[in-house]
């Protein structure tokens, strides 16, 4: 069974056949939602909102502890994150999606380890590559066989949010390497590592991140909701070409 966390623009999967939702408990709380399963073609997938079904939970509060656990407790072979991005690379503009390769983690203050309290022993996991390269190829080889451009590689920077960036601190970003922004690509990707499960990530560019190529120097998130609403089809299209491999 494939897993997929759908992030802004995607809190429900219109593709998916539902069979039944299931409320789930973990030691780390209540997931952001119930898990719903079903199918896309005939391949069985779970789907969870990130930010709740009604788009409720904001990317610091979310408790991707919980939601990973959920997911990890199920019997999973991949889990795909759907993830919205400022583009700071110049050929990441609006609209387009990236299946990144590497994170800047940025966030602070968030739940970010299953290890830790007294009764743990030190654990360091190796994070050097952060997400599956099977999952981030199936991904890659889906949107081929979709037909829908995407761009492969590039690095995600973690932000806390809930407010945007400042054009210093994009630049700053940019100096080190960041290609794209977002609030949610961490701790989801350390705890997706820490629990063995394979994860990888559709980035999906929803606006020019801060001080880039906005003519009116601000971001808006009209603007970006509209660009998510359209490219979210092609997200769709390479997710039912993934459960075909
Ligand atoms: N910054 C951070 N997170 C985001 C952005 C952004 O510009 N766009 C979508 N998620």
């Amino acid at each position: 069974m494939l897993a997929i966390i759908g992030g802004t623009g995607m809190a429900q999967l219109a593709c998916l056949e539902i069979s039944h939702r299931q409320i789930m408990r973990t030691p780390y709380g209540e997931p952001s939602g119930p898990l719903t399963f079903g199918k896309i073609n005939d391949n069985k997938v779970v789907f969870l909102a990130r930010h709740g079904y009604g788009h409720t939970i904001p990317p610091h509060e979310v408790n991707y502890r919980a939601n990973l656990w959920a997911l990890q407790s199920l019997d999973l072979s991949r889990v795909i994150s759907v993830a919205s991005v400022g583009g700071i690379r110049a050929d990441l503009t609006p609209g387009m999606i990236a299946i990144p390769d590497q994170i800047i983690d940025y966030t602070h203050g968030r739940k970010y380890t299953y290890h830790e309290g007294l009764d743990r022993s030190v654990t360091h996991i190796d994070f050097t590559e952060p997400y599956c390269h099977l999952t981030r190829n199936g991904l890659l080889r889906a949107a081929k066989r979709a037909n829908e451009r995407v761009i492969d590689g590039g690095v995600y920077g973690a932000t806390q949010g809930p407010r945007l960036e400042t054009a210093a601190e994009i630049s700053r970003m940019e100096r080190d390497g960041v290609d794209m922004v977002g609030m949610t690509g961490m701790p989801e990707a350390a705890l997706a590592k820490e629990l063995g499960l394979c994860y990888a990530t559709i980035a999906v560019v929803a606006n020019y991140a801060a001080g880039r190529k906005t003519s009116a120097r601000a971001i808006r998130l009209e603007d970006a909701h509209a660009v998510l609403k359209q490219a979210m089809v092609g997200v769709r299209n390479i997710l039912e070409h993934v459960v075909e491999l």
